[in-house]
């Protein structure tokens, strides 16, 4: 491994001989919403050396210290920087992951920079685009031998996990319908640019068979969750999953995802903003994420602290008979935000444990189970229902 650089140097050879023997891990993005989360749960694993970074240096060190970890193991680093494959074999890091989201738009200089290093590269990316085109850096990756994949998140890797479960149980699996109800926690603000980025704009999905356009936060269902969560109300999300599940299940004929606040007077409201969207009265959402984002933390304690995700798969058994099964994932104690983490948390500890992981890029499918990705969340209030 190569040697770190000057201010991360351990203080003494017990240290010393505990940093070389630990994967070096940096959480790009590890004092925000979800990167706190992930970083929680790496800071309790002996394999890990984690370093914790982002733009504000101040931040960084204040993390790693609430975490008890010398704040050394705190840096300031910034995705754009060109020099970004330099700092990252400076750093020693073996494994990036990257919470520097709004991933929608981002290229993908993070994932290039961790290859050109020789470090693995894990994601959490929500973008369409974004994860299925990770593929693209597959050759690049092989010839490094780093192990990338995008969307270790919620979506497409716990969704197609369980999927991937049920699929055996169908002989022809032709519909995907699935969705997340959140609880009150405001996510943090690069999720919400992500979310918003889309509200009230057009983007095509698989219904029937046919490629057709829906707006995003628009198609407003109410879905009834199992107890203690009840009816919520979804809306329309442009998500990595609508494309990849009808390329991963070739019998499908129907793939939606739909996603819902706590509040329903908060979803409504977005859902009211999202038609001047459609009807071109505003270009873009974008510009209330930071008033609402302030509006929804003032709010937390008037608002359910329960959220769930529902996968509901049907088509006909092997037998050719009807089948329809529901799965859910229910969370109470506002600990729905850890569900998002559990995929970069089990990857990363694979790495850690010197597991192999395939080397190549791609998207976040068929590498965990639901097993696997609900142990990650031990601990936490995270309940499943299977089908
Ligand atoms: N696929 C899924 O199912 C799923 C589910 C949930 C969330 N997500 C994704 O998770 C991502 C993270 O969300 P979040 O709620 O944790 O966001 P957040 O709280 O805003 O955290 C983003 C973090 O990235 C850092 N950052 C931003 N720009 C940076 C840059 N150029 N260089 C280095 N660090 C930078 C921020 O710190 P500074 O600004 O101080 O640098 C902050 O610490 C979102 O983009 C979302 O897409 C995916």
């Amino acid at each position: 491994m190569k040697s770190p650089p000057a201010g991360t140097e351990p203080q003494s050879r017990t240290e010393e001989l505990t940093h070389r023997a630990s994967h070096v891990i940096l959480v790009l993005g590890g004092y925000g919403f979800f990167g706190e989360r992930i970083c929680g749960v790496l800071a309790r694993n002996e394999r890990v050396h984690l370093i914790i970074g982002g733009r504000d240096g101040v931040r960084a060190r204040k993390a790693v210290r609430a975490l008890g970890l010398p704040s050394t193991q705190g840096v300031a680093i910034d995705a754009s920087d060109p020099a970004l494959a330099e700092r990252l074999a400076g750093l020693g890091v073996r494994t990036v992951i990257h919470t520097a989201g709004p991933f929608q738009g981002q290229d993908y200089a993070v994932a290039r920079a961790a290859i050109t290093a020789g470090a693995n590269y894990i994601d959490l990316a929500d973008g369409r685009d974004f994860v299925a085109g990770i593929a693209l850096l597959d050759a690049e990756a092989r010839v490094a031998g780093v192990f990338v994949t995008s969307g270790a998140s919620s979506l497409p890797a716990l969704s197609s996990a369980v999927v991937d479960r049920y699929a055996s149980r169908f002989g022809k699996l032709q519909s995907v319908r699935h969705g997340i109800a959140s609880g009150a926690r405001a996510p943090g603000i690069a999720t919400m640019r992500g979310v918003f980025s889309y509200c009230g704009k057009p983007f095509n999905r698989l219904e029937n068979g046919h490629w057709g356009p829906t707006h995003g936060w628009q198609d407003m269902i109410c879905h009834r969750f199992p107890s203690p969560v009840g009816r919520r109300l979804l809306g329309s999300c442009d998500v990595p999953d609508l494309i990849l599940f009808p390329a991963r299940y070739p019998d499908v004929q129907t793939v939606t995802f739909q996603a819902g606040f706590a509040s329903p007077a908060g979803h409504l409201f977005v859902w009211a903003a999202s038609h001047l969207v459609r009807f071109h009265l505003m270009h873009s959402l974008l510009p209330l994420v930071a008033p609402l984002h302030r509006i929804s933390r003032w709010l937390e304690s008037f608002v359910s602290d329960k959220g769930a995700m529902f996968v509901s798969m049907a088509g006909t058994d092997t037998k050719g008979q009807p089948l329809d099964l529901h799965w859910y994932l229910i969370a109470t104690r506002n600990h729905g935000p850890h569900i998002p983490c559990g995929a970069s948390i089990a990857l990363a500890r694979k790495l850690a444990n010197g597991e192999q992981l395939p080397s190549g890029a791609m998207p976040c499918m068929g590498l965990l189970s639901v097993d696997e990705y609900l142990n990650a969340l031990d601990g936490f209030d995270v309940r499943e229902v299977p089908a």
